[in-house]
Order: structure tokens, then C-alpha cells, then sequence
């Protein structure tokens, strides 16, 4: 089989949606889901070290979610809690540095010592940044730079914003994979995916495997990233980029 080089992204972002209709499907609690959302996001953590990505940030939580019945609501923070203590330890072993991005605020004081113990645990670690947005939203991200800004009388500019933003101390997304069909951002990185390749999978997020990042990935590497220029001035040929076309 011909081979030809994969350019595996720097930086890769995935809202993680499907769980409530994969347990849906199989008679389950909306629970059922997002539990085994879990397992399949530890799995694709591993995909990511393997495959040398630098950075991962992930959906977990949005400022709209609180929206949702409060049983489930309740039932994702006991998980987040559940699932930090099963494995901050593995990821520790594998070299990844977790990082909380959002509004803690409004978490209890519970979980928000739960994501402090999770960060201060892992912080010494070099192979994969690890950022998990929960209680977050894009326009939250921009609308907080912008009074911290404001409050220290520093002019907005785009540059002072990015580096305000809670994402700063990672470069922009390279692919921005959202699962489960739906064709929208739902407030998601706002700010940084404004030149990320988009990547829509109809598989439901506990049925995103390997297999499935590897599609993205490769459907990533055959991109041509123009950044506003033309393909002559990047000096290579120009690729067909419609798979996400007809
Ligand atoms: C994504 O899965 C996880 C969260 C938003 C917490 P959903 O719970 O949105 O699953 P669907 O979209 O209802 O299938
Ligand atoms: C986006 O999924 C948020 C997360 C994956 C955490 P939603 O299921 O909340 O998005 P909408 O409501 O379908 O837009
Ligand atoms: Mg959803």
C-alpha cells in the first residue's frame, strides 16, 4: 500500500456529544452514557499520545448545560469527581498535564477542589496538555478577557484578548472534531477555532475508537490550510478538500 506522510495536528479539539442518545438507544439511563463517554475518552487520550498530538482539549460541560434536568446535572458532577480519581493516576503514568478551562464559580466547593487536586497533580507533567472545559462557553472565554482587560485598564486589542483568554497557554486547534451528527458549535472555542479544520463525525461520542480519530486525522493531513492566501503562494498543489462535501 502506498504510504504517503500523515501530518498529525498539533492540537486537537473534540466536543464530545452523542452520550444521552448512545444510552437511549440501548434503554439506558442518559447516565449509562456519559459514564461510558468516560471510558471513551480515556481511550482517546491514549490515541493522542500515541500518535505524538501535543495538545487535547475536550467539551465536558457548557455554560448551557445547566439547562438539563438537574438529576443529570448532579449526576455528571459526582462523575466528573468519580472519574478524576480513577484516572489522574493513568494519566500521571502517561506524561499528561490536566488542565480546567471555565467558570468554577459556580461548581461546589467539592468539585472545585476536586479539579485543583487534578491540576496540582499532574502539573510536572511534559507529553500531552490535557485541557478539559467544563462549565464553559466561548463567549464566556472572550467576555472574561475582556474585563480582566478592562480592569487593568490594558487596551483590547486581538492580541492582549488571546493572550487574556483561559486557553492561552495553548496554540489554536489545528482539527475541531464534534461527534454525534449535529452540525454546530454549540459555544464552543469561539476565539481560537476561527482557522481550525472542522471535522463532523456521525458516530456518537462512546463509539468514537481509534479507528475513528485516525479518519479524522487523515481527512485533516489532506487539507490545504490557505490562512487567507492562495494555493500558489503556499508552493504546493492543490488538494481536494470536499469529503465533507455532497
Ligand atoms: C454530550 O452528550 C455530553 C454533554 C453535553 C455533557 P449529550 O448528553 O449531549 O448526548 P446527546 O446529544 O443527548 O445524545
Ligand atoms: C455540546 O453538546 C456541549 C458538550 C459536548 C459538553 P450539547 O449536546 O450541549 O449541544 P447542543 O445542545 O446539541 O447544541
Ligand atoms: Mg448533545
Amino acid at each position: 500500500m502506498a504510504t504517503s506522510a500523515l501530518t498529525v495536528p498539533h492540537h486537537i479539539a473534540i466536543v464530545m456529544d452523542g452520550n444521552g442518545r448512545w444510552a437511549k438507544k440501548r434503554f439506558l439511563p442518559r447516565i449509562a452514557g456519559h459514564k461510558q463517554g468516560v471510558d471513551a475518552l480515556s481511550d482517546c487520550v491514549k490515541a493522542c499520545l500515541a500518535r505524538g498530538v501535543r495538545v487535547l482539549t475536550v467539551f465536558a460541560f457548557s455554560s448551557e448545560n445547566w439547562n438539563r434536568p438537574s438529576d443529570e446535572v448532579s449526576g455528571l458532577m459526582d462523575l466528573l469527581v468519580l472519574a478524576l480519581a480513577k484516572q489522574v493516576p493513568r494519566l500521571n503514568d502517561n506524561g499528561v498535564r490536566l488542565h480546567f478551562i471555565g467558570d468554577r464559580q459556580r461548581l461546589s466547593t467539592r468539585v472545585q477542589a476536586g479539579l485543583l487536586e487534578a491540576e496540582s497533580n499532574t502539573a510536572a507533567n511534559q507529553r500531552l496538555v490535557f485541557n478539559v472545559c467544563f462549565n464553559y462557553g466561548g463567549r464566556w472565554d472572550i467576555a472574561q478577557a475582556a474585563q480582566k482587560l478592562a480592569s487593568r485598564g490594558e487596551a483590547i486589542t486581538e492580541q492582549s484578548l488571546d493572550q487574556a483568554m483561559a486557553l492561552a497557554h495553548v496554540p489554536d486547534p489545528d482539527l475541531l472534531i464534534r461527534t454525534g451528527g449535529e452540525l454546530r458549535i454549540s459555544n464552543f472555542m469561539l476565539w481560537q477555532a476561527a482557522y481550525s479544520e472542522l471535522f463532523f463525525s456521525a458516530r456518537l461520542w462512546p463509539e468514537f475508537d481509534e479507528a475513528a480519530l485516525d479518519e479524522a486525522i487523515a481527512a485533516y493531513s489532506a487539507r490545504e490550510r490557505r490562512f487567507g492566501q492562495t494555493s500558489a503562494q503556499l508552493g504546493a498543489p492543490h488538494k481536494v478538500t470536499n469529503e465533507n462535501a455532497a
